[in-house]
């Protein structure tokens, strides 16, 4: 199920000081397992002191490129960022799961305007969504609001530059940095007021699709219900957390009790029994059962799965809909079980 594949870093290109582009081959064999859509993520595996890491990174090539390349930003205390930032080098070979992910724009035959506020390293995924709206219609319109530091610590700024150069009248930029003042930029955070002024004033004769969303969940939060307060309905925003806020697990206070779970994973099915206070997945990966899985965190969705019996409550979810939700699916790494007995399917997702 955690289908990794060994492949080969064609490049690495600085993008700041703090930030890199890493590139991979694909061979042949394997370009079917890598196809993607704009706006999803891969999956890294690396094994630090004995120990695996797995760290999800989202591509910001875009699919028609032929290319997969993510971008790494280096971490204050980060592991693999720091490793990929000072050590990865062309021709070294990195495990990676195929594409994933459901913050992707999909290609329609009628012409869309779509706007996408990014705060710093949120911005590899919509490079991806902002080249394909614009290459996939020859009227569609791209507005992105871009919060950085400044312009030096801005990833993908050269790239973001050739954009409004080729799409001049169809690309539209609004950067906001928080340390420096520079003319037509906005200083300060992407907050209520830039959403407004986005809205209201920059753009008030747009009419927009779609908006994406992609940085730590403060600045979603603030976006998503900004953007709702104007009368824009939750399905028109797509959001991607690259960070979360800890939330405290009252849950697993409140829980004493133990579960028999029966996993299936890739056909197979295997009976655990674990405390409630556990999470389901941390209980799944102790038994070296080799189910999906990326952040830990609750913020990629890769450890979905569908509870075919019994019950079981997460800790926090901030990507499954509530229909998905009542149809039961759940974000194994945020799973309690609350019943005696659970069954969760990782192959029926
Ligand atoms: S592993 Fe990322 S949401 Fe569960």
């Amino acid at each position: 199920m955690s289908d990794f594949h060994a492949l080969k870093i064609s490049s690495v290109d600085a993008l700041t000081q703090n930030s890199v582009a890493l590139s991979f081959e694909i061979p042949e064999d394997k370009t079917e397992a890598f196809q993607f859509e704009a706006g999803q993520y891969i999956t890294i595996k690396h094994g630090v002191n004995g120990q695996e890491l797995r760290r999800a990174y989202s591509i910001s090539s875009a699919p028609s490129s032929g290319k997969l390349t993510v971008g790494i930003k280096k971490m204050t205390n980060g592991t693999f960022s720091v490793y990929a930032n000072e050590q990865l080098k062309a021709g070294d070979v990195l495990e990676v799961m195929p594409p994933e992910g459901r913050f992707v724009f999909e290609q329609t035959s009628s012409a869309k305007n779509v706007a996408a506020f990014a705060a710093g390293s949120g911005i590899t995924p919509i490079m991806s969504i902002a080249q394909t709206v614009l290459e996939s219609h020859s009227e569609n319109q791209f507005v992105l609001v871009f919060g950085n530091q400044s312009a030096e610590e801005t990833m993908y700024l050269h790239e973001i530059q050739e954009l409004q150069r080729k799409y001049s009248d169809r690309f539209f930029v609004q950067h906001v940095y928080s340390r420096a003042q520079e003319e037509n930029a906005l200083f300060g955070r992407i907050e209520t007021s830039t959403v407004n002024f986005i809205l209201k004033n920059k753009f008030k004769d747009t009419s927009f699709d779609a908006f994406y969303l992609c940085g730590p969940e403060e600045m979603i939060n603030t976006v998503s219900d900004t953007l709702q307060k104007n009368g824009i309905s939750e399905e028109r925003i797509l959001f991607e957390l690259f960070t979360s806020s800890d939330t405290e697990d009252t849950l697993a206070e409140a829980l004493d009790g133990k579960t028999k779970v029966e996993v299936i994973v890739d056909d197979e099915t295997f009976s655990i029994t674990m405390d409630q206070k556990e999470l389901v997945l941390d209980v799944v990966l102790k038994e070296n059962i080799d189910a999906p899985y990326s952040c830990q965190g609750g913020v990629c969705s890769s450890c979905i799965a569908r509870i075919k019996e019994g019950k079981a409550e997460m800790v926090k979810n901030q990507i499954l809909t509530d229909g998905e939700v009542a149809e039961g699916l759940i974000l194994t790494c945020q799973a309690h079980p609350v019943t005696p007995t659970l069954k969760v399917d990782y192959d029926d997702v």
